[in-house]
């Protein structure tokens, strides 16, 4: 069975329906950048190894990626499903991992990568978003397209009511994709 990494920072929702969905693949670490987020407790629960890190400790990003890599060798990792990471992957996993990392994003990419895609189609006033799974290069959201979902705005759409229908969307696309990926 292909052994997967998940890297998240927060509530780790994304992390959880991986889980979930029972993939023909074992979720063989949870790498993480906070140690008081949610998704540390969901690996406790689900017995998933963690590796859990605070970038301030490390001289440079290069210095803590080794170390994620010691973790990810060491584990057998395969593939690497990024699910709310909330930092840039450089050169040293990018290289060791090449064409093998993906990520989801709350818009339809190119639009609004970056931070508060959610928040940036509300401020564009924007009918539809939706939802990005794509390989990860060094740029910010710009690897190529794997999958996409679009979702309709109500008038009265706001930030709560775009992340529930986001993250509906997320939750059963994402392990699909991740499951086309293991052939
Ligand atoms: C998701 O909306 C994902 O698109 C974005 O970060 C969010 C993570 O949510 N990259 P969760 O931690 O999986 O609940």
């Amino acid at each position: 069975m292909k052994k997967i990494a998940v890297f998240a920072s927060g509530s780790g929702s994304n992390f959880q329906a991986i889980l979930d969905a029972q993939l023909d693949a074992e979720i063989s670490l949870l790498v993480c950048d906070k140690p008081q987020a949610f998704c540390v407790e969901r690996a406790k629960k689900a017995e998933v190894p963690t590796f859990v890190f605070q970038a301030k400790e490390y001289a440079s990003k290069e210095a803590y990626e080794l170390e994620i890599l010691h973790a990810l060798k060491e584990h057998g990792v395969e593939l690497i499903v990024l699910a709310g990471y909330m930092r840039l992957i450089g050169t040293t996993l990018l290289q060791a991992f090449e064409g093998k990392i993906v990520n989801i994003h709350p818009s339809l990419l190119p639009a609004f990568p970056g931070k508060d895609a959610i928040g940036q189609a509300l401020e564009a006033k924007v009918k539809v978003s939706g939802v990005t799974v794509h390989y990860v290069d060094a740029g910010m959201d710009t690897g190529p397209i794997i999958a996409q979902r679009a979702i309709e705005l109500n008038e009265d759409e706001t930030k709560e009511s775009l992340q529930t229908k986001i993250h509906r969307i997320e939750h059963e696309l994402y392990p699909k994709v991740i499951q086309g990926l293991l052939q």
